[in-house]
């Protein structure tokens, strides 16, 4: 698309390159709704920054190794290695079945990786960032996370539990540590000068608050089981899979080469999306080890809410887990993309219910956006000889809405800006709100008898709007809007946002094929239908 996109679109602090990551999911279980939502995310914003002319490297992938991942493999009676193979391969299902546009696809277990964690470790260890000690204290294998005794809370039988409810077991062994105590005031320095860091803002609160309390030196090494990448000179051990883990978002830019263009261009890194459970993992540990490294850190991190499923906390014990393979076959993908970034304001926790799903699917999509689409280009169909109409002079009303289309994408900016994808869809669905108002009060219908001039400008002025609120859509519902746009018969290579404006408008006489809908309505009984 940079290419074909002109600057006039891309405001002063946009980036020209933009490196954006979903966290890397661990191989344990099979992909569920909160794995697709982190993704979708991204994908959402990737899409966007592409069609902005800008040069986008989105990387998602899986997290490989660690306790709880050798343990699933048991479970499994599977070897680690078959075991993770398998299990990835769902994760990349997941991202076919969505349409995640990703340019890259990382595993823990590739040779660059390894390779790149070591040569980390490294300069760690000579840095003397890195000591050999021992650990005793408290571990959960769910959370793979150390925990501080006074951190726990009692459970079920005098049972102690993580903050987060998961088991903790009691774990003695060598081990290396990791000097973040020595970190504790260069980060609050860090946080001060980036105060957007962490977004959103109460979360960034949060993490200051954590910082404040004081850093203990973090255990980065195990020796009681083995799949791991192991420390270099020390074979008895294997990395800590947080220091695994996060490297990742190293090795995709291309580390440790770091004079490679793709480092060069990329690092650091503008976004890492993550949910707000391992948020302290990506504001706190990995900017401190990239400190201690000499890297530079990331520009930001956003942490997003969790689902609950009809108002109750998702787990596998529950039994109601969200499969999205499932919700994608009954709803359509994307009613389901468009869902779960306007259901809930990004960054809050949310609710899934069937009927929240419905309601929006039949009102919004295929009400809304939907009825608008089809019954400008039906008419179009029928009373312009499938041609995009030619306009007669425009009158006031059709300038205010063609100058609410032309508008649109500076009021989105700041909205993608933020990730706010909630506030974006509101404003395209505004607009959309306001064209289905013109035509009821144009009634282009009662036109074609009386004035065929203002009919053919009237449509002209809806088709035009619709081809903006198509480009516009596009990040979140590809599919759908490629067919309102092969319907306005726009060329593939005029979609970007550089061809939004007066001068590629449809241009009158454009044969137009038959319009079909595209937003089915889902009836009870019969699931989807075409509408
Ligand atoms: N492997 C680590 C991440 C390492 S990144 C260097 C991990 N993996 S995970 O598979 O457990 O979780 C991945 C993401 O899914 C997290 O961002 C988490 O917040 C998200 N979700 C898990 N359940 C969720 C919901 N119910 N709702 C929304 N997102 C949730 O953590």
């Amino acid at each position: 698309m940079s290419s074909t996109s002109s600057p006039k679109n891309n405001p002063p602090d946009h980036p020209q390159n933009y490196y954006l990551t979903t966290p890397i999911y661990y191989v344990n279980d099979a992909p569920h709704i909160g794995h697709a939502y982190t993704t979708l995310a991204c994908d959402v914003m990737a899409r966007f920054l592409r069609l902005d002319g800008v040069n986008v490297k989105f990387l998602t992938g899986t997290d490989e190794h660690g306790q709880k991942v050798e343990k699933a493999a048991i479970e499994a009676k599977q070897a680690p290695q078959d075991f993770v193979d398998r299990v990835s391969g769902n994760f990349r299902q997941l991202g076919q079945a969505m349409n995640f546009s990703n340019d890259d696809f990382i595993r823990t277990t590739e040779e660059r990786h390894k390779k790149s964690v070591q040569a980390l470790w490294r300069i760690l260890k000579e840095k003397d960032e890195i000591y050999l000690d021992s650990y005793a204290g408290w571990y959960s294998v769910r959370d793979e996370a150390f925990y501080g005794e006074d951190e726990l809370i009692d459970g079920h039988g005098g049972k102690k539990l993580a903050p987060t409810g998961a088991e903790v077991e009691w774990v003695e062994e060598p081990s290396y540590f990791f000097r973040l105590h020595k970190w504790q005031q260069p980060l609050l320095d860090f946080y001060g000068k980036h105060p957007d860091f962490v977004q959103p803002r109460t979360r960034m609160n949060e993490v200051k608050k954590f910082v404040e309390g004081g850093l203990r030196d973090l255990s980065v090494s195990r020796t009681s089981f083995k799949w791991g990448v192991a420390v270099p000179d020390d074979p008895d051990h294997v990395m800590y899979v947080w220091i695994d883990a996060l490297t990742n978002y190293l090795t995709a830019a291309g580390y440790p080469d770091t004079k490679s263009q793709e480092f060069q261009t990329f690092w650091p890194a503008n976004l890492h999306m993550v949910g707000k459970d391992i948020l302290r993992f990506h504001a706190v540990y990995w900017p401190a080890f990239l400190m201690a490294a000499g890297v530079e850190p990331p520009q930001r991190v956003f942490a997003h809410g969790w689902w609950t499923n009809e108002d109750e906390k998702i787990s596998k014990s529950l039994g109601n887990i969200i499969d999205p393979f499932k919700l994608i076959e009954q709803y359509g993908l994307d009613p389901v993309r468009y869902f779960l970034l306007r259901e809930v304001p990004f960054g809050k926790d949310g609710d899934f219910s069937k009927t929240a799903m419905v309601t929006r699917m039949n009102s919004e999509l295929a009400n809304d956006f939907g009825n608008l689409a089809q019954r400008v280009l039906s008419m179009i169909h029928k009373n312009c000889d499938a041609q995009v109409p030619q306009p007669g002079a425009m009158k006031k009303a059709d300038k205010a809405l063609i100058e609410k289309a032309h508008s649109l994408l500076d009021a989105l900016y700041p909205y993608f800006q933020e990730q706010a994808f909630h506030r974006v869809l509101n404003s395209l669905w505004r607009v959309i709100g306001d064209a289905n108002r013109y035509t009821d009060e144009q009634a282009p219908w009662a036109l074609k008898k009386t004035d065929q001039e203002r009919m053919n400008t009237v449509l002209y002025v809806l088709a035009e709007v619709i081809r903006h609120l198509s480009i516009l859509t596009q990040p979140f519902m590809p599919d759908s809007t490629g067919k309102l746009l092969d319907q306005l018969s726009v060329a593939t290579s005029a979609r970007c946002f550089a061809y939004l404006g007066p001068d590629y408008a449809l241009a009158a006489g454009t044969s137009l094929p038959k319009p079909e809908g595209v937003f089915p309505r889902y009836a009870e009984e019969e699931g989807r239908e075409s509408g």
